[in-house]
């Protein structure tokens, strides 16, 4: 396969001087996807003749057309590749006819695929989206129109396929293009072109078919050549994110990338962001030596007329064309990770330019993507869709995904597992921080540490419900205020009846719980009290994400260690009794997971040692007294 890759990519180079065409073919299994362009390809021979005669011999094999050379498994073969290596979740196939190149991501149809479609989608132009003329719209046609538009493609061709199967009737093609365009008004395509076509026979595929008559539009290849792509992306201006600088030597300093859109030429003006310094282009290299100019997807190092304040992660732009910077965002989601993603946790964010920690700060909604309806939810699963705002750590150089396909768009990655968990576009920036600036108090946490006489902290106490975290907290707070040290608990129980009334025990919430509470904490540790937080705390992810607030061994993480059946066995306010009996969902330890932390700082073994002793290993680890 890749020996076939190679020759055709020779075969595209020599024909470099034709645009490219991108594009995404869309259907449910059977619709005749593989077929289709099975068929362009062989008939744009551009199948070799090796491969051909492999294919006769398979086809006699297990083929589903009598013999004939069965088109399909000229594209299924890469099915194979994908169950082995799942690498390969998209398959890219290039040809070129006389009056086009073309590349084609090829993606598997079922629904959960929807990763698989997002990827070949986010580089396509053009949609094609098979429908069975014999079988009609599916809810799949709806999902996979809908990505693609989500996506930001703004050309669908509509093929309706095997109309041999409905004798090339008119009207049923006609009620399927109606019914289409019904749908897709609420979509955000430009055109829509339908073409009547059967795969397997050929009709308006590269040839027209005798047997439709009444139709008089393009056939298929004749549309993916003449298919107007100019100007989709509107900004056409040129931005190259910093990747490295490069500095061989004293003499030569340059900074490299690869330009993600338009094109920058010897003795332009640029602009580097964050720094706003403006210079010219002096030189323009790659190994081979120097060029004039560099256009989008050239990977090029760029020497400044002077020096100037610059390096990775940095963006340079045309001169006359800064682009914003800013840290939140509305954004469209497609999660892609079997661990949902939940309101208020935190991820790592990677864009073109930057990396750095975001939240998922609110999802506004997630789409039912069959009908387009918006579902109210905390929580996106595996495939969902949905629009939520992020909060970056950094504020990072954008554009909105309209505008700019490259900067507009962003992958989530789980902190733990480095997953990419969901990949994002960004719709437009949240101005709401914009007017907001940190104020310069002359009281700070130092000087209120000194009038108290001690250094503040906050001690998380996490573990199961009837672990003892409170009674410890409580224990440990009397023998401090005892001796004078300013002191507050914050409490699970109680910080439920009021602040965090609103708030139940499903994920999101208590990861919105935690948030909070982590937030008030850091308010009181700047007030310069030693704060004792006792919450269950499950979740590693938001114990963490405490962490990151606080100052280096400000935080100090007390784990509670007692095992289920022992909290179980005391069961002092009888809820997993309640629990066991199925009348208290999502009761830690029983229904909802607890993630005992792997390294805390003092760990309590309940089970050997006494309230009192406890209390005695915090004060000795604190040296308090
Ligand atoms: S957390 O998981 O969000 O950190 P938090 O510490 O605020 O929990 O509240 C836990 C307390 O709420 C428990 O001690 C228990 O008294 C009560 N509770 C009520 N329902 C549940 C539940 N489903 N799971 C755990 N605790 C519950």
């Amino acid at each position: 396969m890749n020996d076939l890759i190679k020759k055709v990519d020779e075969y595209i180079n020599s024909q470099a001087n034709l645009d490219l065409l991108r594009f995404i073919t869309c259907g449910s299994v059977d619709d005749g996807k593989s077929t289709l362009i099975g068929r362009v390809l062989y008939e744009a021979q551009l199948i070799f003749e090796d491969q051909v005669t492999s294919l006769k011999r398979e086809s006699k094999n297990q083929g589903s057309q009598d013999g004939d050379i069965d088109l399909a498994l000229l594209v299924d073969g890469l099915a194979a590749e994908r169950e082995q290596g799942i690498t390969i979740d998209v398959a890219y196939r290039f040809f070129a006819t006389e009056r086009r190149k073309f590349i084609v991501a090829d993606t598997p149809g079922h629904e959960q695929y929807t990763r698989n479609m997002a990827t070949g989608a986010s580089t396509a132009e053009v949609a094609v989206i098979l429908i069975d003329a014999s079988s009609g719209l599916m809810p799949q046609s709806y999902r996979h129109s809908f990505i693609c538009s989500i996506l930001g493609i703004k050309r669908v061709v509509l093929i309706v396929n095997k109309m041999d199967l409905v004798d090339f009737d008119q009207f049923v093609f006609q009620k399927i293009v109606l019914d289409y365009e019904t749908f897709a008004k609420d979509l955000d395509f430009e055109s829509i072109t339908p073409i009547p076509v059967s795969a397997l026979h050929g009709d308006n595929v590269i040839e027209r078919s005798s047997r439709m008559k009444w139709y008089s539009g393009p056939t298929f290849i004749g549309l993916l050549e003449t298919i107007d792509i100019s100007n989709l992306s509107k900004s056409q201006y040129f931005r190259m994110p910093v990747q490295w600088v490069n500095r061989p030597n004293q003499n030569f300093r340059g900074f490299s990338g690869t330009v993600v859109s338009g094109g920058v030429t010897i003795g332009d003006t640029v602009k580097v962001l964050p720094s706003g310094e403006t210079a010219d282009v002096k030189d323009i290299t790659l190994y081979s030596g120097s060029k004039n100019q560099a256009l989008t997807d050239e990977a090029v190092t760029l020497v400044l007329s002077k020096e100037i304040d610059c390096s990775r992660g940095d963006i340079i732009v045309q001169g006359d064309s800064p682009i914003e910077v800013a840290d939140q965002f509305q954004v469209n989601l497609v999660w892609l990770d079997s661990e949902p993603g939940h309101q208020g946790r935190s991820y790592l964010i990677k864009t073109q330019v930057v990396q750095g920690g975001a939240r998922l700060s609110e999802i506004k909604f997630k789409y039912n993507i069959n009908n387009l309806d918006h579902l109210v939810t905390k929580q996106l699963n595996l495939n969902d869709i949905g629009v939520a705002t992020i909060s970056l750590d950094k504020a990072a150089p954008y554009e909105s995904y309209k505008d700019n396909r490259a900067l507009g768009s962003f992958i989530l990655i789980d902190r733990y597992t480095n997953a990419t968990v969901a990949a994002g576009m960004i719709n437009f920036a949240l101005r709401r921080a914009q007017n907001i600036h940190v104020q310069n108090l002359g009281i700070n946490k130092n000087a209120r540490e000194i009038l108290g006489g001690h250094k503040a902290r906050v001690l998380w106490f996490t573990g199961l419900s009837g672990s003892g975290k409170s009674a410890i907290a409580n224990a440990l707070e009397g023998r401090l205020h005892k001796r004078g040290y300013r002191t507050y608990i914050l409490d699970g129980d109680n910080v439920r009846h009021g602040l965090n009334r609103d708030l139940g025990f499903s994920v999101s919430d208590r990861v919105e719980n935690i948030r909070r509470i982590a937030e008030v904490a850091n308010l009181m540790v700047d007030a310069g009290l030693i704060v004792l937080v006792s919450f269950i705390s499950p979740f590693k992810a938001e114990r963490d994400m405490a962490r990151r607030l606080f100052d280096d061994g400000e935080f100090v993480e007390v784990y509670v260690d007692t095992p289920l059946e022992e909290a179980e066995k005391r069961d002092v306010k009888g809820l997993y009794a309640k629990a066991r009996r199925g009348e208290l969902p999502n009761f830690t330890g029983i229904d909802s997971p607890y993630e005992a932390p792997e390294n805390p700082e003092i760990r309590l073994d309940t089970d050997k040692n006494s309230i009192e002793e406890s209390v005695e290993d915090i004060v000795k680890f604190l040296r308090l007294e």
